[in-house]
């Protein structure tokens, strides 16, 4: 069952949603050559801490680990798809593209969103990855919209990636959030017609997360049992917002 908030809940959404936007904005400045993932991590749970949050990843306990996962960040850098752990020992430099993905609870609800950043002079391939990555989403985002089908939002990602040459992780999908970090539906970045194409209806709120690789689609995860790597070593690039669906259209929850 899809569940679907008031427009009270929304609100509370959107609180939690511009407190992740509000992290995710200061971390990107903070991806400079020389820099560690760890310092990262360490801005980011002070900002949940200040803002009166709490961290939405520290703790989650993630069936396919079967472990909880122990930091409030997500930091995948370069060949890293999802769920590269923030290290003291993770310098930045420049050619590197780092996913950054975090999560937050505040005042009983979720906000969920990444963004995936260059530093320094990054290759025309890696910029063109991340370009392409973040236009898919900002194209299933315009499909949001109520009497829309799921499979519309998924396919609008999937079209314009394979479009571009790049492809498409199927171990991981989006999902809907609210009062957990994962709700129904899945929200995978592919059609897969053997999944269910509930309609979408006001009140529903997908966090849709497009992970693009460059080469080939397949994963392997690394012997820390949670990091996500591209089999070919190719890069990969990942952006996430929470969308809520209005009367009115789309409405991005963790962008202002
Ligand atoms: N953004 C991912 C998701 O929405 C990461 C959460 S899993 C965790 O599923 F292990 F980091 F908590
Ligand atoms: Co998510």
């Amino acid at each position: 069952m899809i569940i679907r908030k008031t427009p009270a809940e929304l609100e509370k959404m959107r609180k939690a949603g511009l407190l992740v936007w509000r992290i995710l904005d200061e971390l990107r400045k903070k991806c400079q050559e020389g820099a560690t993932t760890w310092d990262l991590e360490v801005a980011a749970e002070a900002m949940i801490r200040d803002a009166g949050a709490k961290p939405a990843f520290k703790g989650y306990f993630v069936p396919a680990a079967g472990e909880r996962y122990p930091f409030v960040l997500c930091t995948s850098v370069n060949d890293e798809i999802v769920h590269g752990m923030p290290s003291p020992k993770r310098v930045l430099k420049s050619g590197d593209i780092v996913s950054i993905d975090t999560g937050v609870e505040l005042d009983g609800y979720f906000g969920d969103s990444a963004t995936t950043v260059a530093v320094g002079q990054v290759s025309e391939a890696a910029a063109r990855l991340m370009a392409v990555t973040r236009e898919s989403l900002e194209l299933a985002i315009e499909q949001v919209r109520a009497g829309n089908r799921l499979f519309d939002v998924c396919g609008a990602v999937e079209r314009h990636v394979l479009g571009n040459g790049f492809s498409i992780v199927r171990e991981f999908v989006g999902h809907g959030i609210g009062t957990k970090l994962h709700e129904e539906p899945q929200v995978p970045n592919y059609v897969d017609r053997k999944n269910e194409n509930p309609r979408l209806r006001p009140g529903m709120v997908l966090a849709i997360e497009p992970m693009v690789n460059a080469g080939g689609a397949e994963l392997r995860v690394l012997s820390d049992k949670w990091t996500a790597v591209t089999k070919d070593g190719s890069y990969s690039a990942h952006f996430e917002h929470c969308v809520a669906v209005t009367e009115n259209g789309p409405w991005v929850l963790t962008r202002p």
